[in-house]
């Protein structure tokens, strides 16, 4: 599943997942879904489990988008986040959430340009 919400790029994912790309006979497009909209409203009723989240849209929703969706996740599932080092500042609070206990995941930075926060769900606390 992708979900974008600014109007400007929804054609992105449409490109990359959608009947150009995927074709019926391909017979992909039972496995992808687009949603157009704010990720916090769209993701809202999303069935679990979820097993990976890539959480590359805006720095400073990043936080409130994995707290909606960790519930959904069950021990072993990733969270990749990009750009991480790119801005340090807003992802300050997400990766000293994502590295503390309540959060219910172990994190580290993979040594990218960018910066990039791979977390794995653990069992236990907040998880
Ligand atoms: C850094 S770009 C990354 C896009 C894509 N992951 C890629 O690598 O090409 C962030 C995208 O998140 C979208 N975005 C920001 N806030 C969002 C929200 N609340 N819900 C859905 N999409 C959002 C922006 O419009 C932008 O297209």
């Amino acid at each position: 599943m992708c979900v974008e919400a600014t109007a400007r790029n929804q054609g992105i994912p449409k490109a990359y997942w959608g009947p150009r790309c995927t074709g019926e006979e391909a017979g992909l497009s039972a496995f992808v879904e687009i949603r157009e909209g704010d990720a916090l409203e769209t993701l809202r009723e999303l069935d679990g489990p979820i097993d990976l989240l890539l959480n590359d849209g805006f720095p400073m929703l990043a936080l409130d988008i994995v707290k909606l969706l960790a519930p959904r996740m069950r021990p072993g599932a990733v969270v990749i986040t990009d750009n991480v080092r790119t801005f340090p500042g807003n992802y300050a609070d997400y990766m000293a959430y994502m590295r503390s206990p309540e959060s219910g995941f172990c994190t580290t930075l993979l040594p990218y340009k960018s910066g990039t926060g791979f977390s794995v769900r653990c069992a236990g606390e907040g998880a």
